[in-house]
C-alpha cells in the first residue's frame, strides 16, 4: 500500500512571526514540485501568518497543542474551532515535551484526539519511550500502553485518519538519532498495535522523530513502516528542512 510521504516541521517555542513569514518565503520555491504531505507546525502567534503565505500551496498548517472543549474556563489555552476558523489543519497532540513539562495525560489525550477529529483537524499523535524505558526492555509496553490510552475514544474506521510520531524521547533534541532498526521495528509494532484493533492499518502514516537531520533523513525515510519525519531542530532552517523533504523521494 503506497502511503504519501508526510514531513512535518516542529517548530517548538520558535520564530516569531517576522521569522515565520521569512521561513515559509524560503520554503516554498525549494519544495514547490513535492508531491509529499509537507506540514508546518508553528507556534500559536504564528498560525495566521503562516496560514495566508501558504495559500495555494500544497504547504498544510499544524498547531502544536490544543484543548480538549469548545470554550470554557480555560485560560490559556486554545480550542479546535479556533483553529479551524484560521484554516489549521492539523494538530500535534502529546507530544513528550507537553507530557514531560506541562503535565499531559493519557487520560486528556483520549478526549483531545476525538476532539481533534470531530473538527476535521488531523491529530499529529506522538507517542515514545524514554531512555529508561528503552533499556529496561519496556520500548514495545509503553508504546502499546500510549497507543491503547490516547485512542481509546476514536472509532477503529477513523484510525486512519490520526497520524502517529513515534518519538523516542532519548533522541529528541539529542544528536542521538534512532537507528533505522530500532526506527522500524518501532513504527512496525506500532502498526502492529493499531491492526490488533482491527484497523486499516495500512492506511495510517507512522512518522519518525527524534533527531532527523539533512544527512540522515534519506536512510530512516526509505524504511518501510516509516512514512515520514517529525523534524524539529532542523526544520528551523528552510533549506535544511527542504533537504529533509527531498530525501522522502
Ligand atoms: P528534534 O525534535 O528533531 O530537534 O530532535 C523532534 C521533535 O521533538 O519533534
Amino acid at each position: 500500500m503506497a502511503r504519501t510521504p508526510y514531513i512535518a516541521a516542529n517548530w517548538k517555542m520558535n520564530k516569531t512571526v517576522a521569522e515565520a513569514a521569512e521561513f515559509v518565503d524560503a520554503l516554498l520555491p525549494r519544495i514547490a514540485a513535492t508531491q509529499h504531505d509537507v506540514v508546518v507546525c508553528p507556534p500559536f502567534t504564528a498560525l495566521h501568518e503562516v496560514v495566508e503565505r501558504r495559500r495555494g500551496t500544497a504547504v498544510r498548517v499544524a498547531a502544536q497543542n490544543m484543548h480538549e472543549a469548545e470554550s470554557g474556563a480555560f485560560t490559556g489555552e486554545v480550542s479546535a474551532p479556533m483553529l479551524v476558523e484560521l484554516d489549521v489543519e492539523a494538530v500535534v497532540l502529546g507530544h513528550s515535551e507537553r507530557r514531560q513539562f506541562f503535565g499531559e495525560t493519557d487520560a486528556a489525550l483520549a478526549r483531545k484526539v476525538p476532539a481533534a477529529l470531530a473538527h476535521d483537524l488531523e491529530p499529529i499523535l506522538c507517542v515514545g519511550e524514554s531512555e529508561e524505558g528503552r533499556d529496561a526492555g519496556e520500548t514495545e509496553t509503553v508504546l502499546e500502553r500510549q497507543l491503547q490510552a490516547d485512542l481509546a475514544e476514536v472509532a477503529d474506521a477513523d484510525l486512519p485518519r490520526v497520524v502517529i510520531a513515534y518519538e523516542p524521547i532519548w533522541a529528541i533534541g539529542t544528536g542521538k538519532v534512532a537507528t533505522p532498526e530500532q526506527a522500524q521495528e518501532a513504527c512496525a509494532f506500532i502498526r502492529d498495535v493499531l491492526r490488533g484493533r482491527g484497523a486499516a492499518a495500512d492506511e495510517v502514516r507512522i512518522l519518525y522523530g527524534g533527531s532527523v537531520k539533512p544527512d540522515n533523513a534519506a536512510e530512516l525515510l526509505a524504511l518501510p513502516d516509516v512514512d515520514g519525519a517529525l523534524v524539529g531542530g532542523a526544520s528551523l532552517d528552510a533549506e535544511d528542512f527542504a533537504a529533509i523533504v527531498e530525501a522522502a523521494g
